[in-house]
């Protein structure tokens, strides 16, 4: 099929419904990409938001801005979340000034890609410490509060909710990306191992696995026409994700109307998980 014979791409325009309304929320890595556009749909969702940064101060006040024109409460915050110290500051500051959490969207992530034969300790320790280790650390000191506080009901059905912010990658294996593919199947499995965890204190964790969305991280697989021809042909749904695409959903999964949903992975990737190459082999 030629490109001509497609459909006109149209993107949704969809407003995100209040379902979090009372809720408070800690997005990771909220200034960029899939997380801004996380941390701005759970305000426009009606939950406060703790917009949490390490590089990029303007770029976090602005998503500050966005959500405060949205009618809820938030705040800019620095933090390394791979600093066990930053992790728990970040946490004490959130309990005194919202007075607790409900969401944590484990979202901050990084790539830094070599060949196999030429990947430096430095790249895969730093690609693990943030995917993999600093997830941990905020899962851990969320649960810690979800736990110690339980359900209120007049919130939501559950004590808490965790939203790892995984990738396809969880399951495609990529050559090139060799850290950071081992991260995102390391935390699609520690989800997992946490949700079973704690389920029966009525905490819920799941991931999200974004396709190819429209983001900084992957700038070179979509600038070009030539780059983005080649990208679609590894997308049935024949368009780019966009944050926005991510950010509807995760405010759904946070909701009480995804209330049975634990430990599972929702993809979100226009097919991309349908191993396109056999759409016209095998
Ligand atoms: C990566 C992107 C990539 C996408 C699909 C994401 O997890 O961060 O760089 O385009 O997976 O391969």
């Amino acid at each position: 099929m030629s490109s001509s014979d497609l459909p006109k791409v149209v993107e949704p325009t969809c407003a995100v419904p209040r379902l979090l309304e009372g809720q408070k929320a800690l997005v990771t890595g909220a200034s960029s990409g899939i997380g801004r556009a996380v941390a701005v749909a759970l305000g426009q969702a009606g939950a406060d938001v703790v917009v949490n940064w390490v590089s990029g101060e303007d770029a976090a006040e602005e998503v500050v801005h966005e959500i405060g024109a949205a009618g809820a409460r938030a705040y800019a915050y620095r933090a390394d979340i791979t600093s066990e110290e930053d992790v728990a500051a970040m946490f004490a500051k959130m309990l005194q000034d919202f007075g607790g959490i409900d969401i944590l969207v484990n979202n901050a992530g990084i790539q830094k890609d070599a060949p196999i034969h030429e990947m430096t300790l430095e790249q895969w320790n730093k690609v693990i410490s943030v995917n993999l280790t600093g997830q941990f650390l905020c899962a851990r000191e969320a649960i810690r509060e979800f736990r110690r506080r339980g359900v209120v009901t007049d919130v939501s059905c559950a004590a808490g909710k965790i939203i790892f912010m995984s990738s396809v990658h969880e399951t495609i294996p990529w050559a090139g990306h060799v850290n950071y593919a081992a991260s995102k199947g390391g935390a699609m499995l520690m989800m997992k191992s946490i949700a079973q965890e704690v389920a029966s204190q009525r905490i819920r964790v799941n991931g999200i696995a974004p396709g190819a969305i429209k983001t900084p991280i992957n700038e070179s697989a979509w600038k070009t026409p030539e780059a983005l021809d080649a990208l679609l042909k590894l997308i049935p749904y024949k368009r780019i994700g966009l944050p926005e695409d991510v950010a509807r959903v995760a405010a759904w999964l946070a909701s009480d109307q995804a209330d049975y949903l634990t430990g599972t992975t929702v993809v979100v990737d226009g097919g991309m998980m349908l191993y396109p190459g056999f759409s016209e082999g095998g």
